[in-house]
């Protein structure tokens, strides 16, 4: 089958969040399976010069949108056995960041339009254009729009992703006809239209062929109003349409008996490797180096729907259980200043590294026990398995994808890869924390049992790539893969 993958970033190119990294591996996945696939992501300024060496320039065009008449460049490069192709407009993307920029909306209006126009330049037409978030929600409306005078387009089958149902691209109604082009009978007919404004994930839900989340649990909790940021209904018309499927990891990337940012190597057979890097990332971080101090760890947004406010709340009685923490994380200045406060109270025990540095980050991984994860809400969360993987025990609240992924191993559960904790309370959080310290400290064998299990658990894109393979075929109504 020809998939067309359609995203606002994608690793190793560009990346701001956990998008990035399924956008990086979920279609390389899906090569792997024998289909023909291809991303297509714009060409922001921030990718790195070893990147941009191997792209080829395409083609250019010009994309009319409302008023607008805009350069539209396409560079390709093959990686992975993708390929990746770009779109260039300096005016939209040399920002120096993605996103959070002014005009936004006419920054990625336009890119998804040139998607759209770009198609027929493509080495391939394909089966299925699947998109992801607000910022490509405008493709399946063009779809749809376009299919009346453009018979290609009609065999066409699109797929929308949403990875945060808070972010819904919301604006103005003007925006319809003066930075979208399109008829203003779109926004009558409740399309597009929602409490007043534009909102460009309902639009892309209501005219996708199907919807996807990145949970079977997110799924769940989107029909309901306490998790759905005002989009339940949508949802629930959505129907059958809507599942949830969840993420994988890049085991290749993630993998502790390989990775070349570590001191020491380990895997679930051989151990001895993480009791080095625990080591050398005390030493690093200047904390007292000490083997049996269990270290837990935080890499994290610091958000307020990642439950930083459960830990500042929390610091003192998850010290008091003598552990070491880690927090490595940029976000609110509120939580960035309270850690900055907090490394200097507990000199030697606690370090908070304000920013973000992927391999500091591998290393925490690496050198943590235990990782902290209290997420308000969770559409999937990627670094609880990482955090698995290599070898630090899961502390997790019971939401999303963390309850998908993560396996309670209290009250004795033989299968447990972990420790869950239900309600979003401080109390519930310290009293599971505590509990996991324990059991570091007075039963390191069934320790070393819940931290194998997680080393061990399937977090590859294997099972999930098959499930979007499926969701394709059910819509293109393609049983087999074409070569
Ligand atoms: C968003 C979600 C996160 C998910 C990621 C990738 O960042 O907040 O839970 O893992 O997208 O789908």
């Amino acid at each position: 089958m020809n998939i067309l993958y359609v995203t606002g970033e994608a690793a190793p190119f560009c990346k701001t969040g956990g998008l990035a990294d399924v956008s990086g591996s979920l279609p390389v996945a899906l090569a792997k399976r024998g289909h023909r696939v291809a991303v297509i992501l714009p060409l922001y300024n921030t990718i790195a010069a070893q990147w941009r060496q191997q792209m080829t320039f395409r083609k250019h065009i010009y994309v009319d949108l409302s008023w607008r008449h805009e350069y539209c460049g396409l560079f390709s490069l093959d990686y992975q056995g993708v390929t990746w192709y770009f779109v260039d407009n300096e005016h939209y993307f040399a920002r120096g960041r993605l996103y959070g920029e002014g005009d936004d909306g006419e920054r990625f209006g336009f890119f998804s339009r040139a998607v759209m126009d770009l198609l027929p330049l493509l080495d391939r037409v394909p089966d299925v254009i699947h998109c992801n978030d607000w910022q490509t929600a405008l493709v399946p409306i063009y779809r749809q729009d376009l299919a009346g005078r453009w018979d290609a387009l009609r065999s066409i089958r699109t797929v929308f992703t949403i990875h945060n149902v808070e972010y819904q691209g919301k604006f103005g109604p003007e925006t319809v006809e003066d930075l979208f082009g399109l008829d203003r009978g779109w926004y009558e007919d409740g399309t597009l239209q929602m409490d007043g404004c534009v909102n460009l994930m309902k639009g892309a839900m209501l005219c996708a062929d199907a919807v996807t989340t990145v949970s079977p649990t997110y799924a769940r909790q989107l029909h309901q109003s306490a998790y759905a940021e005002g989009m339940e209904s949508v949802v629930q018309r959505c129907g059958e349409k809507f599942t949830g499927i969840v993420n994988g990891i890049d085991t290749a990337v993630f993998d502790p008996a390989t990775d070349p940012e570590l001191t020491a190597h380990f895997s679930a057979q051989r151990l001895r490797g993480k009791a080095d890097c625990k080591k050398a990332l005390q030493k690093e971080l200047g904390l007292q180096v000490q083997s049996d101090v269990p270290l837990l760890s935080v890499v994290s947004r610091l958000v307020g729907h990642k439950g930083i406010d459960l830990i500042c709340e929390s610091l003192d009685v998850v010290m008091q259980t003598g552990c070491q923490l880690v927090i490595l994380g940029s976000g609110d200045g509120q939580y960035e200043d309270f850690f900055r406060y907090a490394e200097n109270r507990y000199k030697g025990r606690l370090c908070a590294y304000i920013g973000y540095n992927e391999a500091l980050a591998h290393r925490i991984y690496a050198g943590s026990d235990l990782f902290l994860m209290p997420s308000r809400s969770e559409p999937c969360g990627l670094s609880q398995m990482i955090a698995m993987r290599y070898g630090a025990v899961p502390i997790v609240r019971q939401t999303g994808g963390l309850a998908d992924t993560v396996r309670s191993c209290q009250l004795g559960q033989e299968d447990g890869n972990g420790f869950v904790f239900a309600d979003y309370s401080a109390f519930d959080m310290q009293y599971v924390i505590s509990q996991a310290v324990n059991l570091y400290r007075t039963d390191i064998h069934r320790f070393r049992q819940v931290q194998k299990r997680g080393m061990t658990d399937d977090f590859s894109w294997d099972a999930s790539a098959g499930a979007y393979e499926s969701l394709y075929q059910h819509i293109t109504g393609q049983t087999r893969s074409t070569k």
